[in-house]
C-alpha cells in the first residue's frame, strides 16, 4: 500500500528503523515540507482545475477582490496609516496577493498607495512562482522566510489544515517495511496540536496594531474530530501512506484550541462565521464591488459582459453556497489594540464570536 516518492520513502523507513514508531506530525512534516521531496516545499503541488484540489482561491479573482475590501476596511479603521502591510503565509503560487493588489489599485488607489505587501514564505521554489505572479507590482511585495513585526493585517488560507498535526495515541512505524499506524495509548508526545499554537504564538508576538483573519475548513470543539484528508488528482486517498511527497494532507482545525491561544496571547476575537456570512458581509458593504455591468440590465446585449457576468456568478455561488465552499470554511478573525468598535463588515451577520467558538469563561475567570 505504500507509495510515492521512493527517495522520501527511504528517508522516513530509515528514521523509524533507527528511532521506532514517530508522532504522525513528524510524518506528516516530512511528507509536505522536506526540503526537497516534500510536497510543498519540491514545488510538486498543483492547485486548481488542473492539480489535485480546488481552493478559494483557485475558484477565480473575486475571492481576493472581496477580500481587498476587507482589506480596505481594516486600513480604515486604523486611521489610514501609511506603510500599512497585508502579511499572507501560505501564498502558494501568490494568485490570492495578485488579485488583492489589482483590485486595490483599481478600486481603492488610497488604500493601495499606503499598503505594502508580505509574503511569509520559506521555500524557495514557491518565492520563484511568487515573483512570476506578483511581475506587475515588484515595489509593492517583499518577501520573508519567518514572521516579523507588522501593522495591519495578517492573512491566511488554508495555511491551519495544512501544519502538521499529532493524531493522538497513534505513531507512524513499519510493519514488513510498509508504514502502518502503532496504537500507543496514553502516548504524551502525540497529544498537542503544537505547529497550530506555535504558529499563533508567533502571529500573536509580531502583530503590532491590527488583525489577523484565517479561513480554513475546522470545527469547535464539541464537534471537533481527528479527520485527516488525503488528496492527489482530486480524488481522496484512504490514507497518508499512499502518494507520500505526491499527495496533500490536511486536518480540520479546531477552532477552540486556536481562539483560546490567542486569547492567552492577548489577542481579542473580533470575529467567526462561516465563509457564507462572512462574504456576504462584505459584498453587502460594498455591493460596488461587483463589476458595474452586472448591475446595468442595459449592458446586458454585450457577449462580452454577459459571459464575463456569468463567470462571476458562477465563482461566486461557488464561495457562497453552502453545500459547496459556504459553510465548510469559516473564517476567524482576531484583534489587537485597535480600540473601539472590533466589528469588521465581514462579521456583520455572525453571532457573537466567543459565544460561538464556545470560549465560554471570560477572559478573567480563564487567568483564575
Ligand atoms: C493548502 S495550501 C493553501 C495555498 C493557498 N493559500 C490557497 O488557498 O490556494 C497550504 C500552503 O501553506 C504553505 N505553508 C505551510 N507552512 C507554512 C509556513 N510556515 N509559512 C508559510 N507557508 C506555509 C504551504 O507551502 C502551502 O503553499
Amino acid at each position: 500500500m505504500t507509495s510515492g516518492d521512493p527517495a522520501l520513502i527511504e528517508l522516513l523507513r530509515a528514521e523509524i528503523r533507527e528511532h521506532g514508531p514517530v508522532p504522525f506530525a513528524g510524518f506528516m512534516e516530512q511528507a509536505l515540507y522536506h526540503p526537497e521531496h516534500g510536497y510543498y516545499s519540491s514545488g510538486r503541488a498543483a492547485i486548481g482545475r488542473r492539480g489535485d484540489y480546488f481552493t478559494n482561491v483557485s475558484v477565480g479573482p473575486i475571492f481576493g477582490q472581496l477580500l481587498a475590501a476587507q482589506f480596505a476596511e481594516i486600513w480604515q479603521r486604523l486611521g489610514q496609516i501609511g506603510n500599512f502591510a497585508i502579511v499572507e503565509q501560505g501564498a502558494h503560487h501568490g494568485d490570492f496577493a495578485r488579485d488583492v493588489l489589482a483590485w486595490a489599485r483599481e478600486r481603492f488607489p488610497k488604500f493601495f498607495a499606503a499598503l505594502r505587501y508580505q509574503i511569509v514564505e520559506p521555500f524557495p521554489i514557491l518565492q520563484d512562482r511568487q515573483s512570476e505572479a506578483m511581475a506587475d507590482f515588484r515595489d509593492k511585495v517583499e518577501w520573508t522566510t519567518s514572521l516579523t513585526p507588522f501593522t495591519g493585517v495578517h492573512f491566511s488560507n488554508e495555511l491551519l489544515d495544512a501544519l502538521p498535526i499529532n493524531l493522538l495515541g497513534k505513531r507512524v512505524g513499519l510493519a514488513d517495511d510498509e508504514f502502518v499506524f502503532v496504537e500507543i495509548p496514553d502516548d504524551p508526545e502525540t497529544k498537542a496540536n503544537q505547529s497550530a499554537l506555535d504558529w499563533i504564538d508567533a502571529v500573536a508576538a509580531n502583530l503590532r496594531r491590527g488583525f489577523v483573519i484565517m479561513i480554513d475548513y475546522g470545527h469547535t470543539r464539541s464537534r471537533f474530530r481527528h479527520s485527516l484528508q488525503v488528496r492527489a488528482q482530486h480524488r481522496h486517498l484512504d490514507s497518508p501512506f499512499e502518494q507520500i511527497g505526491r499527495a496533500d494532507i490536511t486536518m480540520h482545525v479546531n477552532w477552540t484550541d486556536i481562539a483560546q491561544r490567542a486569547e492567552a496571547n492577548g489577542l481579542g476575537i473580533a470575529g467567526f462565521a462561516d465563509q457564507l456570512r462572512f462574504l456576504t458581509g462584505i459584498l453587502s458593504t460594498y455591493p460596488q464591488l461587483l463589476p458595474s455591468d452586472s448591475l446595468d440590465s442595459t449592458a446586458l446585449s454585450s457577449q462580452v459582459s454577459r459571459a464575463g457576468e456569468q463567470k462571476i456568478a458562477r465563482e461566486l455561488q461557488t464561495l457562497l453556497h453552502p453545500e459547496m465552499l459556504g459553510r465548510a470554511f469559516q473564517v476567524v478573525a482576531l484583534s489587537k489594540d485597535i480600540g473601539g468598535s472590533q466589528q469588521l463588515c465581514g462579521f456583520k451577520f455572525a453571532r457573537d464570536p466567543r459565544a460561538a467558538l464556545e470560549l465560554t469563561q471570560h477572559r478573567w475567570q480563564q487567568s483564575l
